[in-house]
């Protein structure tokens, strides 16, 4: 099965991916991990893109559909994908379709979380992460159990992202409603968008998305 997850910044597109990763043996392709680890390894790719990416803005279509396309041509064809965080503009979403048809791969479902975006900037500048595995946590609904503790490594060390203040939120937010929205029409022509409450507890939505993808 192939998925994309649609939603705005903080939609919680990363923690849903990561779940289906670890419940359903799928692969999660986030172009903006893959983006910020080009950033924080100082290649010349991420020397080119930091700026963009720290003020919220999008990245070229053709540095990220390549992106995807070299991910894409590693995986095996059975091996289920969940597209995180692209396909983002129109362009984007065409030359998937393009992608995906060369391997004979078929796009199953877009599955969008319906949010709401005042709450969101609670979530993304609350949000931070541990060093070590990546496991999420949020200042307001997910606090590590043991203070500065990870639940999952026991690493002691955090970091939160560049790009999670309120200003380049905002204008995260704004190309989401201008850029990425519109693509839903394309999708939607297809009959394979879905809708799931992204405002209800974390568990609530995996059972919604669960429900899309078994059902
Ligand atoms: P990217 O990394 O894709 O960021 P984003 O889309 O802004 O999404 P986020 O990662 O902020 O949010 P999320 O939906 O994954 O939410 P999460 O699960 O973390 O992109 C970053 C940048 O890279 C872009 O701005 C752009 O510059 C560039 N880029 C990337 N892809 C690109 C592309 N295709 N084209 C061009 N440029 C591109 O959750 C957020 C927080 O909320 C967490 O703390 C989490 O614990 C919490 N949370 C999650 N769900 C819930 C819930 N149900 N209830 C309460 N809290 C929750």
């Amino acid at each position: 099965m192939n998925i994309i997850l649609l939603g705005p910044p903080g939609a919680g597109k990363g923690t849903q991916a990561t779940r289906l990763v670890k419940e359903r043996n799928m692969v999660q392709l986030s172009t903006g991990d893959m983006l910020r680890a080009e950033k924080n390894a100082g290649t010349p790719l991420g020397d080119r893109i930091k700026a963009v990416m720290d003020a919220g803005e999008l990245v070229s279509d053709e540095i990220v559909t390549q992106l995807i396309d070299d991910r894409l041509a590693g995986l095996a064809p059975e091996q289920g994908v969940i597209f995180d965080g692209y396909p983002r503009t129109l362009a984007q979403a065409q030359s998937l379709d393009a992608l995906l048809d060369a391997r004979d791969r078929t796009l199953d479902y877009v599955v969008e979380l319906e949010v709401d975006e005042e709450a969101l900037v609670k979530r993304i500048t609350g949000r931070f992460e541990c060093v070590a595995c990546g496991a999420l946590y949020n200042d307001n609904y997910k606090q590590p159990i043991k203070a500065d503790t990870c639940d999952v490594c026991g690493s002691h060390e955090f970091k939160r992202r560049a790009d999670d203040n309120e200003e380049a939120v905002r204008t995260r937010m704004a190309e989401y409603r201008a850029k990425t929205a519109p693509i839903l029409p394309h999708y939607e022509a297809k009959g394979i968008v879905r809708r799931v409450d992204g405002m209800a507890s974390v568990e609530t939505v995996s059972k919604g998305i669960d429900a899309v993808l078994d059902g």
